[in-house]
């Protein structure tokens, strides 16, 4: 009688014990969410957040140089998009660039040193691009950036590539078993936080306009394509977006029913916004710096590196911890008038 006890109580505990292996160690802090009386509460693990915080730290912005004095496309043989600037502020952005995206290797990251106006390295000529696509992102897409905006650093933050990027992904490689394609399913992948759910739920939806729905809005069949394999494409999605911000689906979500838009939290129309502003990105910036770029940089597919929300986001419901890093660049934040007509530089290929 008495070892049976001693059994049970010893398999109480271990499976209790395995229970809480799940779980996060209190105390955690929690925050009123949502509109007033959808009683929605964020829990948030400060500990997390401490982790978190040197990631996503500012730097210091060098001081303002003067306006005033001869402009860099008089100063310059090959300003394409900068050349409003005066030559100290375009000298200020410059040196700026060099410590976000190259602070080892510096200006020659991007230049030829006997020659910096050629264009000779392919990293000048996305950069160029880059610049343009800063620009579009802080003057068109204020409806998700507001004017809290982007720089190179929120992207990058001191590498040569950003840390979180995605490519394609080959679903069908040789070998594939006898299901053929799995739609990446049952390959547990970071993208999709190690769940089952198809790991590239990316392409339909970051770089296509599939719609993210599950729920069919007319009667089958009407071309409705509505099923549990598109749902789980959708479920991807979501648990991507919910993992770059580090926040849980009730962020955006009023779980009294997921595809309501009534007494959604408000960040779910910022999300919207965002989920369109990334597909612009992917197609109108990335996409088309396929032959700049060497092969080395290309994905198993042969495709460019594409941009999606932890690329800016970085496990923060705000990246930066909403720090307005871009207020300080102020040629980052319009798009130039000459730009604008020409609407774009014609991009180099190699
Ligand atoms: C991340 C890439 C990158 C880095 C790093 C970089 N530059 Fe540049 N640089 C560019 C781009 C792109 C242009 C062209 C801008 C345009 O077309 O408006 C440019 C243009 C220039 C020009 C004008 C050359 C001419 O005659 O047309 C000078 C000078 C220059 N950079 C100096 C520097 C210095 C000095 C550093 C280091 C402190 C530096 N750059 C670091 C990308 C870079
Ligand atoms: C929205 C995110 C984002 C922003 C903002 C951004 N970049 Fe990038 N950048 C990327 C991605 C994605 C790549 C592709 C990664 C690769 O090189 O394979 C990239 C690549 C580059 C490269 C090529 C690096 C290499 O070694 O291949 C340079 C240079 C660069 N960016 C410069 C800049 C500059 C300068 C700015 C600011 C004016 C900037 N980027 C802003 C996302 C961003
Ligand atoms: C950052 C905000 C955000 C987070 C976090 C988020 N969602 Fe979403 N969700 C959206 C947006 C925006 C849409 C609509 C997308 C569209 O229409 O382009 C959506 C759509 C959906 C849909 C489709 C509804 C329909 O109309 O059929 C489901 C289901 C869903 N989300 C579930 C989830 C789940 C489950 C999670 C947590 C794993 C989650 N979401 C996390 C913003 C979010
Ligand atoms: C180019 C960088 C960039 C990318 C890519 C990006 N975001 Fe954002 N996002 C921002 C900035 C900057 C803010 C802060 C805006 C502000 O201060 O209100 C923000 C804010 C948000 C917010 C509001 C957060 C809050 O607490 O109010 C949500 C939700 C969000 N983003 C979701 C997404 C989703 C989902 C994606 C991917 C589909 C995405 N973002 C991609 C830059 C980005």
């Amino acid at each position: 009688m008495k070892t049976l006890r001693i059994k049970l109580l010893s398999l109480l505990t271990l499976s209790l014990a395995l229970l809480l292996t799940g779980c996060e160690r209190p105390p955690m802090d929690s925050v009123q969410h949502g509109y007033r009386g959808t009683g929605m509460v964020q829990v948030i693990n400060p500990r997390t957040v401490e982790a978190q915080a040197d990631n996503n730290a500012a730097p210091f912005a060098l001081p303002q140089a003067p306006a005033d004095g001869p402009k860099a496309s008089q100063v310059y043989k090959n300003v394409q998009v900068l050349g409003g600037l005066s030559s100290g502020q375009f000298t200020r952005l410059m040196v700026s660039m060099a410590s976000w995206i190259a602070p080892k290797e510096g200006c020659i990251y991007c230049h030829n040193p006997a020659n910096f106006a050629e264009d000779s390295k392919y990293t000048k000529v996305v950069a160029r691009r880059m610049i343009q696509m800063t620009q579009h992102i802080n003057a068109d897409w204020t409806q998700h950036v507001a004017d809290t905006g982007v720089t190179c650093y929120t992207c990058h933050r001191g590498n040569n590539i950003p840390k979180e990027i995605w490519f394609k992904r080959d679903s069908t490689p040789a070998g594939a078993n006898f299901i053929g394609d799995k739609s990446g399913q049952n390959e547990p992948a970071p993208s999709v936080g190690l769940s089952s759910l198809p790991n590239d739920p990316f392409t339909p939806f970051l770089l296509g306009a599939e719609g993210i729905r599950v729920g069919g809005v007319t009667a089958l069949p009407n071309g409705n394509r509505h099923s549990i394999k598109q749902a789980e494409w959708t479920y991807g999605l979501m648990t991507h977006m919910s993992a770059s911000l580090g926040v849980n689906c009730t962020y955006c979500h009023n779980t009294r029913s997921f595809s309501s838009w009534e007494g959604n939290p408000p960040q779910r129309a910022t999300a919207w916004y965002g989920i369109r502003m990334v597909r612009d990105l992917n197609t109108q910036y990335l996409e088309p710096l396929l032959g700049t770029f060497p092969h080395e940089r290309l994905g198993e597919t042969g495709d460019v590196a594409k941009v999606y929300c932890a690329t800016c986001h970085q496990g923060a419901n705000k990246p930066l911890y909403g720090a307005k890093m871009a207020k300080d660049y102020p040629e980052l934040q319009t798009v130039p008038a000459v730009q604008t007509a020409e609407k774009s530089i014609k991009v180099a290929k190699r």
